[in-house]
């Protein structure tokens, strides 16, 4: 067993985008790709010798070959020790958990979250630094710095290391400990939420329905839904984790998870509906023929918060991306806590709370969390609702109505239009960008033009500077238009529309989002001339 160095030449393309390098299978499986992104990794993080690493990934096609990569090459570059999940297993939040827990020096993740998975499918690595979190964009720029230099990488050579059982191998002068993927984690979220109030919810005839969507969360849920909460065998749907998912889009949302969706909205619906994606970390929670917004979700657990008992002190504060509903802002001014806005992305909520600044955050885009990891985390969010259910003994339906009558309701959508070409829609973003002064003060329709900027963000602990985060359109009344570039995609670009109105009368609580944001619709794709320059006429998704 001798450590080899192999000689390669950089690649240019592996610059880390919203949430890790993302690309498609057949990339990373080009001769030295993933090996030289591993290698950067290790260059850049100069970990001591004899550190421990936690490696997991969410089971999606090319994973285990991945893991057996990474763990030899982590051997020849001095880690001590490894944690990997039980078949290089572990969702999102879950290696999150575990880096915190056994306090790896950090960690490395093997998922495209939501995006498809299979031969032809998506694949994506990130790495995770010692608080359990993304790691800083000053990471990942030194790590795509040094992918553009690189010109050699070290690996074991040696046969695979066994997976399937727990218990420790070694590898060289490292030892594989292999754990088990589920346990740590179910522990932490029976820490957090009262399980005894939810088997008695539960008990009382209380239905739900978990979509695993054929993803990384299906042991977990079985394991804390059924078995320690007690619901009933099949109340996980979908809990086989398949390497493609089984042909599906495990995205959690109305379009991607409609096989639940019918069921929601169905004859005999459940009383409680909920999603997660390919690794984990995100969610969607639905009531009887009833949706909840991501960011409505976000402010109403933060509103409720002290219902649970990993809460009940209180939260420091709240977090959210900018492209999120001011939902959150109007609770945390409620209760007195400051309400930070950071871009899009997990990665930024990490010092936040670290410092002790935030308790709770959220982006519109499924994902919610907290402080007890630094990843959003989609079964932690399933339970908070239910927990809050269990509490206050009222309907998804009825909590979100009382909310929205006491705060009134930020109404939300966001429209993605995918696939389009990279120089249509970056002359849609410079288009936006030429027209802020033009747009500035203009009357549109009923709305008028109070800001236009691209978002910028200064760290509050770290005084670093993001800029270039999305164009904000904001109207005197607090409604806003936003777009953004999307920084996940493997396939042309994304570009999303963000919308938001804010309705303090009740009696208008009752509308589509669709319908009360029509104005704004239009007006988007006006400003943007959208249509024109992509020739779509119609989003591809729209949540
Ligand atoms: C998307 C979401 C963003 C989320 C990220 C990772 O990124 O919009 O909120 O943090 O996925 O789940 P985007 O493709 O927009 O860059
Ligand atoms: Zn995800």
């Amino acid at each position: 067993m001798s450590v080899r160095t192999v000689a390669t030449t950089p690649f240019s393309d592996q610059k880390p985008g919203t949430s890790g390098l993302r690309k498609k299978v057949p990339v990373f499986q080009k001769p030295h790709y993933l090996e030289n992104f591993v290698q950067s990794i290790f260059d850049s993080i100069a970990a001591p010798a004899g550190s421990t690493l936690t490696v997991g990934g969410d089971g999606r096609y090319y994973n285990r070959e991945a893991i057996q990569i990474i763990l030899k090459m982590a051997a020849a570059n001095g880690f001590g020790r490894v944690l990997v999940g039980l078949g290089g297993i572990l969702s999102t939040p879950a290696a999150s958990c575990v880096i915190r827990k056994y306090q790896t020096f950090g960690g490395i993740v093997l998922s495209a979250s939501h995006n498809p998975g299979g031969p032809d499918g998506d694949f994506g690595i990130k790495y995770n630094i010692g608080n359990g979190g993304p790691a800083p964009e000053k990471v990942t720029e030194a790590i795509f710095a040094r992918s553009k230099a690189i010109n050699e990488y070290r690996i074991l050579e040696t046969a695979d290391v066994s997976l399937d059982v727990i218990g420790e191998s070694r590898l060289g002068d490292m030892t594989v400990q292999v754990i088990d993927p589920v346990a740590d984690y179910a522990d932490l979220m029976e820490s957090l939420f009262d399980f005894s109030s939810i088997r008695g919810l539960l008990a009382g005839g209380f239905r739900l329905k978990f979509d695993a969507m054929h993803a990384v969360t299906g042991p977990y849920a079985r394991e804390i839904i059924e078995k320690r909460l007690g619901a009933p065998a099949g109340s996980v749907m979908n809990s086989v984790p398949l390497p493609d998912f089984g042909n599906g889009h495990p995205d959690p949302n109305l379009t991607y998870a409609h096989e639940l969706v019918e069921i929601v909205y169905g004859d005999h619906a459940p009383d409680f509906g909920a999603a997660s994606d390919g690794d984990g970390d995100r969610n969607m929670i639905l009531g009887k023929g009833f949706f909840v917004t991501p960011s409505d979700s976000l402010a109403v657990l933060a509103a409720n918060a002290t219902l649970a008992p990993g809460y009940k002190s209180g939260l420091a504060g709240i977090a959210r991306s900018m492209p999120t509903s001011a939902a959150a802002d109007r609770v945390a001014q409620a209760l007195g806590i400051p309400c930070y806005e950071t871009p899009t992305g997990w990665k930024f909520f990490g010092n936040l709370m670290d410092a002790g600044k935030v308790t709770l955050c959220g982006e519109e885009s499924f994902g919610t969390g907290s402080d007890h990891v630094r990843e959003k985390d989609g079964l932690w969010a399933v339970l908070f609702w239910l927990n809050v259910v269990a509490a206050r003994k009222q309907s998804v339906e009825a909590i979100v109505r009382e909310h929205w009558a006491k705060f009134g309701r930020n109404v939300y959508s966001r429209h993605d239009y995918e696939g389009i070409p990279t120089e249509a829609a970056n002359g849609v973003m410079k288009h936006l960008h030429d027209s802020f002064a033009s747009l500035t003060g203009s009357q549109l329709g009923s709305y008028k033009v109070l800001f236009c900027d691209d978002f910028s963000y200064t760290d509050p602990i770290d005084g670093s500077v993001s800029t270039g985060q999305g164009v904000r359109i904001g109207f005197t009344d607090g409604s806003r238009i936003v777009f953004r570039l999307s920084g996940t995609g493997t396939e042309g670009a994304t570009i999303r529309i963000y919308l938001e109105a804010y309705e303090p009368d009740v009696g208008k609580h009752h509308l589509d989002a669709q319908v009360a944001l029509a104005e704004l619709i239009g007006i988007a794709l006006q400003v943007s001339q959208l249509r024109d320059r992509t020739g779509r006429d119609a989003p591809t998704v729209i949540t």
